[in-house]
């Protein structure tokens, strides 16, 4: 029975690629397709409403179709589209300056996404300790868990085998500790090693928390050996903790630091900012980018940070994000058999499953609310950041009425269900 269901889905993924998508099938996609969104909501082709606790993987800050963004856009997009880095960029200039007001930061760079920040966030910690006279210094401590992006570098820095097998060496130069072992941190720096970096809140790992302890315990080893302490904030900066930066609640400040997803509200936007000192390899001519940081990106990323920097908007986020836990605790103590634990800090939150977590979000996708797995058996549960208490209790009750079937189909075969494990679906980035 169930080799016949496999053998039908993969005659069905065959046909599904071979015949309707051109595109490269990198990604496990479902079959659903939206047309336009409005707020926390988006609507499916055939009119269908989902309730988007995905919000592009931690992107759609702001919601859909949020009104400040669609005009700056439109604005900029009757003006100028693109325009080379050879020339000034004011809009630019006055998105980095709002960003390092914001921030530890001096200086930015801008670029496309995640990993390509995060790549920059590598070659300036580099070129610091090259041009400050250790050109030996290349190496980055990196942590277990981690995910920061699918370039090669990013890869080898997630150290995540499922992303590096078939794709060659690693690239060289990155030294992958296990999360939270500050003893084997401290044995790891040697005389090649330039910068340690990690989230500080851990999204694709399973929205897995670093204690502050941790992050201190790491800046005062940057400190006494000189190296450069990063934080990839790519999914848990711009507002999704309640602060604009999750390192600001942590009282640890990093020396490079950096950004995406929720940066151009949904257009594709990546940054690295960094203090002066760390940036003072980065003159002309080291680094570079032809679409990063032009107008229209710009525009979006200053029309998110305007909003964002708006009195009571990151209030609302924590306020909100705390009546989410509450109730997620209460739906965690309601399904024992389903939820183990409730995980994160404001709308960056999850829960780990005790069934395979795929079957959780499909749940919730027959309930129309959209969910995204993560590492550790977590579906995390990632809002825009302007949803409302009504919203909350919508999703909420969603939420319930999926773990409610769940748990009558589990009640209802208990052999089935002893023989599946904690596994997880593919995450789709
Ligand atoms: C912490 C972190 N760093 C880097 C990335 C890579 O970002 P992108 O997919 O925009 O390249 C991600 C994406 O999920 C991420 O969560």
């Amino acid at each position: 029975m169930a080799e016949t269901a496999r053998q039908n889905d993969i005659a069905r993924r065959l046909q599904a690629t071979t015949v309707t998508s051109h595109l490269m099938a990198t990604f496990a996609r479902v079959n659903l397709a939206f047309e336009r969104g409005e707020g926390v909501w988006l609507v499916a082709t055939d009119g269908e409403r989902y309730l988007d606790f995905t919000s592009g993987v931690a992107v759609n800050a702001l919601g859909h179709a949020h009104p400040r963004l669609v005009a700056a856009l439109t604005e900029q997009a009757k003006k100028v589209w693109h325009v080379s880095n050879l020339y000034e960029i004011p809009e630019g200039e006055r998105v980095a300056r709002l960003l390092c007001e914001a921030s530890f930061a001096d200086v930015v760079f801008f670029c496309n996404s995640g990993a390509e920040a995060v790549e920059g966030a590598i070659k300036t910690a580099r070129k610091y300790q090259a041009v400050s006279g250790r050109p030996e210094r290349y190496r980055i401590i990196t942590f277990e868990g981690a995910f920061h992006g699918r370039t090669l570098a990013t890869i080898a820095a997630g150290g995540q085998k499922k992303y590096l097998d078939g794709f060659g060496p690693p690239v060289e130069g990155f030294d992958q500790m296990a999360f939270g072992d500050l003893a084997a941190t401290r044995r790891a720096v040697g005389p090649e090693t330039a910068a340690i970096m990690i989230e500080p809140l851990m999204g694709e790992g399973g929205l897995r928390m670093v204690e502050p302890s941790f992050l201190r315990s790491l800046r005062e080893l940057c400190d006494r050996h000189g190296l450069l302490l990063i934080f990839d904030e790519v999914q848990s900066g711009m507002g999704r903790t309640g602060e604009l930066f999750a390192y600001q609640r942590t009282g640890v400040v990093p020396d490079i630091m950096s950004l995406a997803k929720a940066l151009g509200g949904g257009f594709p936007v990546g940054a690295v900012l960094a203090t002066s000192a760390a940036a003072k390899g980065m003159i002309a001519g080291t680094h570079g980018s032809t679409f990063g940081g032009n107008p229209l990106a710009m525009s979006a990323a200053a029309a998110t940070l305007d909003v964002m920097l708006e009195p009571g908007f990151l209030d609302h986020v924590r306020r909100i994000g705390l009546l989410l836990k509450q109730r997620l605790a209460e739906i965690k103590d309601r399904y024992p058999a389903l939820i183990a634990e409730v995980r994160g800090e404001g709308l960056l939150v999850g829960l780990r499953a005790l069934i395979p977590v795929g079957e959780l979000v499909d749940a919730l996708r027959a309930e129309k609310m959209l969910t995204v797995a993560a590492g550790d058996n977590v579906m995390r549960l990632l809002p825009p950041l302007i949803i409302t208490e009504q919203e909350i209790a919508e999703a909420i009750a969603r939420l319930d009425r999926a773990c409610g079937k769940l748990n009558r189909a589990l009640a209802g075969a208990p052999a089935a269900a002893a023989g599946r494990g904690g596994g997880r679906r593919e995450v789709v980035r």
